[in-house]
């Protein structure tokens, strides 16, 4: 759903500034539930859409031995996601290429597996992105995502406002099935209240265990985000920075803002 970009730098933007390894609530408890999900099997070709840093498609090839082609927007997501895999040593199983998720490059029927973790929502046209998603995919091959949603009822201007201030547009968990149906998915299944605790939205790091929503980052690091929002968005930007981040953890603590994770499976007779 296209937004206006009035509350710009985003929650989103902040985060993805930041260097931190993990760009989604839940972090690895979400990935690891994402590929049971999946049923991520040895030698499936699985497709990570929106792969960010690339920390999924390695866990999901080195745990499960699976072959991983991510894609972002992103030059600089491409680039270290691509770096990180061959410091890992691979590069066979793992790679990454630039491309918009609402026009995948690749053909009808590739992939066993599609997954977008946290990125549907970003793009002007969601609709497109699960319609790509199912598109590539295999016949009964399974697509998953992992999207924002709605927990309690709010007018329609508090839904744009938290949209414009987190840089994603969350939608009614109902939506998102509608949406899936459209695209092509049947035996949808979904789950929110364990992704929509609070808790997930800061626990996300790989190596700690993190309290609360201020301490997502260490010093260092908030300092080092500070500064390339500041290079990048100037002064205005450091204080609209929090100013989103407080509003933003606000629909979080008040259960207004939630996630729930989908899975589908490509119907056989398109
Ligand atoms: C919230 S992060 C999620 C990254 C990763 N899936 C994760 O969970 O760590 C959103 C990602 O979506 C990418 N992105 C935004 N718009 C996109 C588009 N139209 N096509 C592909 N990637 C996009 C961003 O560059 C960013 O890496």
């Amino acid at each position: 759903m296209k937004r206006k970009g009035i509350h710009k730098p985003t929650v989103e933007d902040a985060i993805e500034i930041s260097g931190i390894e993990i760009l989604h609530p839940g972090g690895y408890e979400l990935t690891k539930r994402t590929a049971e999900f999946c049923e991520l099997k040895e030698g499936m070709r699985i497709l990570d859409v929106s792969s960010g840093r690339g920390t999924q498609a390695i866990y999901y090839a080195e745990t499960f031995g699976v072959d991983v082609t991510g894609i972002d927007i992103s030059d600089k997501m491409v680039e270290t996601a691509t770096k990180k895999t061959t410091e890992r040593g691979l590069s066979e199983k793992v790679r990454f290429i630039k491309g918009d998720s609402q026009d995948l490059p690749f053909k009808d029927n590739t992939f066993d597996v599609v997954i977008n973790e946290c990125a549907v929502g970003i793009p002007d046209d969601s609709q497109k992105v699960l319609n790509e998603m199912l598109r590539v995919v295999k016949q009964n091959g399974a697509v998953a995502i992992h999207e924002s949603v709605w927990k309690k009822p709010i007018s329609g201007a508090k839904k744009e406002e938290i949209s414009e201030r987190y840089g994603t547009t969350p939608l009614e968990l109902t939506k998102w099935v509608e949406m899936l149906e459209i695209a092509g998915a049947v035996n949808i299944i979904s789950e929110s209240e364990k992704w929509s605790e609070p808790e997930m939205f800061w626990n996300i790091r790989k190596d700690r265990k993190v309290k609360n929503h201020k301490s997502v980052m260490s010093i260092g690091e908030k300092l080092t985000t500070a500064f390339r929002v500041l290079k990048n968005y100037g002064f205005d930007g450091v204080k609209k920075v929090f100013e989103n981040e407080k509003f933003f953890f606000q629909a979080v603590l008040s259960g207004v803002l939630g996630y729930a994770l989908f899975k589908g499976v490509k119907q056989t007779d398109r």
